[in-house]
């Protein structure tokens, strides 16, 4: 879930290093650090906080080379002692690391009855002195690096600087790492996006490859045979840095623009244009399976409610992983993942390899979009603030797509989402007025029926996500069956409701409230569309929004998240 940088050769190391976290804070900000090497001595400079904390204790440094994190924490408190880099008990070596080890106590147990002395509660802190310890036996750091390598029990990507020259030296298991070449040098990282230029030469690395670059040379090994290095040109879209004070807000803001571009890019001559395997195979599927986590999840949920298929489920990665499951053949799993790299999905899609897998992401340069057998691209553009907003739109737009080409439906609908949402936007003035009240309060639930109650799931995950408020999704049906014993004049509601069908039990839910001095808040809006219930999902999005700036909250980045969940 962290991230890491590297940058080795005649380059700015300092501004290729700050730079580079900065883009990778989206994968965890509870820490970070930097380490860089001058004269065949290693410094090193860390926060227990944020990349904009750590930027004012770093001033400019020229150096052979250097290395950067950002980190979501998984083993130990946020703290200095755990936050990366990690210098060597005997000071070879600094390292930074994205990945979890499942073995570091049995390791850790190991170095200390060899007399080392370790200051944290971190595996990473394990793993530089592991390899140490090894180098300190063979002096060949190649073959060390590949000895740790099988040591090593879990998943690891892994960037080392060595006291005693000024190569960049790596080591990659199951978590991405990418090297990207320049003119006088090598960058190497996590993420694509973290190399800060759109036109990329790269690299990535496969499981249990090691090596080292410099000015001059990427040497990659595996299993000490020379591996031949073949690098890829890639534009990617990148936004400058620091010129946005608010992503959620940009973000829920540029819905409709860029579903409109999905959705013409999916339609053409008013026919949905989907590879026809897919909808084959959808059309004969026995059971369609519907797999997601938090939002992505929330999106699949919809997927039922449009499809006339008579055998679906949608599941929650994390329990689907676990379950004990008898598949047949004719089966067609749809997983849904804005980032492409969440690990319960990898997981997921490991137990239905052998069965048709659609992938459904906004990332085509994923992990996952590389693993399904069919990948969809919803391309709503990068999603930065960690509280996921127009890839939830997108996620929703391909499923009704889907749909509606297996069932030859009309396409009226989703071409008015785009002006629709708009149209929500434009009464932020309103949705501000709510916020103002929503904001008294520290607990709520979000009231809703039929498929205003998948809505009500994700704006309540959002109101939590961002404001800290808690609250939570219960559906019309229910309220007398327990729920309603919270209700007074501490305990509002909010109404999500889309569908007039539904009006008569409403009313009578008001009622139920209003006697027990329940406030109620609802954004009224109906447009008579099969997807009105998206508008209401953006009337939360905005809630939320306003209610953290209210709140005086960190927006774009929620306390112990991150935007990539890649850890179990
Ligand atoms: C959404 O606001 C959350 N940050 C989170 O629930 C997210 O949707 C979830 O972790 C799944 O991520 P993915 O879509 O990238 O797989």
């Amino acid at each position: 879930m962290c991230g890491i940088i590297g940058s080795v050769g005649i380059l700015n190391h300092y501004k290729n290093v700050i730079n580079g976290l900065k883009r990778l804070e989206y994968r965890g900000y509870d820490s970070s650090g930097v380490s860089y090497l001058v004269n065949h001595d290693i410094k090193m400079i860390k926060v227990p906080l944020m990349v904009e904390n750590l930027i004012k204790q770093v001033r400019p440094f020229i150096s052979e080379n250097a290395i950067g994190h950002t980190r979501w924490a998984t083993h130990g408190k946020i703290s200095k002692e755990n936050t990366h880099p990690f210098i060597s008990f005997h000071g070879l070596f600094s390292l930074v690391h994205n990945g979890t080890i499942d073995n570091y106590l049995n390791l850790k147990e190991e170095l200390i009855e060899n007399g080392y002395q370790l200051e944290g509660e971190t595996d990473s802190e394990v793993v530089v002195n592991y390899l140490e310890y090894l180098y300190l036996e063979n002096f060949d750091l190649l073959k060390s690096l590949n000895l740790l390598d099988q040591k090593l029990k879990g998943s690891y990507s892994l960037v080392v600087i060595f006291r005693e020259n000024s190569n960049l030296y790596f080591l990659k298991n199951q978590t991405s790492l990418l090297i990207c070449k320049e003119k006088n040098g090598y960058l190497i990282s996590s993420d694509l996006y973290a190399f800060n230029k759109s036109k990329i030469n790269y690299f990535e690395l496969q499981d249990h490859q090691y090596g080292f670059i410099n000015q001059n040379e990427c040497c990659v090994y595996l299993n000490n045979q020379v591996q031949n290095v073949l690098f890829s040109q890639i534009t990617i879209d990148i936004e400058p840095l620091d010129q946005i004070n608010c992503y959620l807000e940009k973000e829920i803001f540029e819905c409709p623009k860029v579903l409109e571009y999905e959705i013409n890019h999916y339609i053409n001559n008013n026919q949905v244009i989907i590879d026809e395997e897919i909808i084959d195979k959808l059309k004969k599927a026995s059971k369609i399976t519907i797999i997601g986590c938090g939002t992505s999840y929330h999106a699949g949920l919809t997927f039922k409610r449009f499809s006339l298929h008579p055998n679906i489920e949608v599941k929650l990665a994390s329990e689907f992983i676990y379950e004990k499951n008898i598949f047949d053949n004719n089966e067609v799993f749809i997983v849904l993942s804005q980032s492409g790299e969440t690990l319960d999905i990898i997981r997921s899609l490991d137990k239905v390899n052998d069965y048709f897998t659609i992938g459904i992401t906004n990332n085509k340069e994923s992990r996952i979009a590389r693993m399904v057998k069919k990948h969809l691209d919803i391309m709503v553009k990068k999603e930065i603030s960690v509280a996921s907003t127009k890839a939830y739109f997108g996620e929703v737009v391909l499923l009704y797509l889907l749909n509606a080409k297996i069932n030859n439906s009309s396409l009226n609908d989703i071409q008015e989402l785009p002006k629709n949402l708009n149209f929500v936007l434009n009464q932020s003035s309103k949705i501000k007025d709510i916020a103002k009240n929503v904001s008294k309060y520290s607990s709520l639930y979000f009231l809703g029926k039929g498929i205003d109650y998948d809505a009500c799931k994700e704006c309540s995950l959002k109101l939590k996500e961002i404001t800290y408020i808690h609250s939570e999704a219960i559906p019309l049906g229910e309220l007398k069956h327990g729920p309603l014993a919270l209700i007074n004049e501490k305990f509002p509601v909010i109404i999500i409701h889309s569908l007039p069908e539904f009006n008569k039990v409403i009313d009578l839910a008001k009622n139920e409230i209003k006697s027990r001095k329940g406030n109620i808040f609802q954004f009224e809006l109906f447009k008579n569309n099969q997807l009105d219930f998206l508008l209401q999902v953006l009337f939360g999005d905005l809630l939320s929004l306003y209610v953290g700036r209210i709140l005086n909250v960190n927006i774009d980045k929620p306390k112990n998240l991150a935007k990539s969940v890649t850890v179990e």
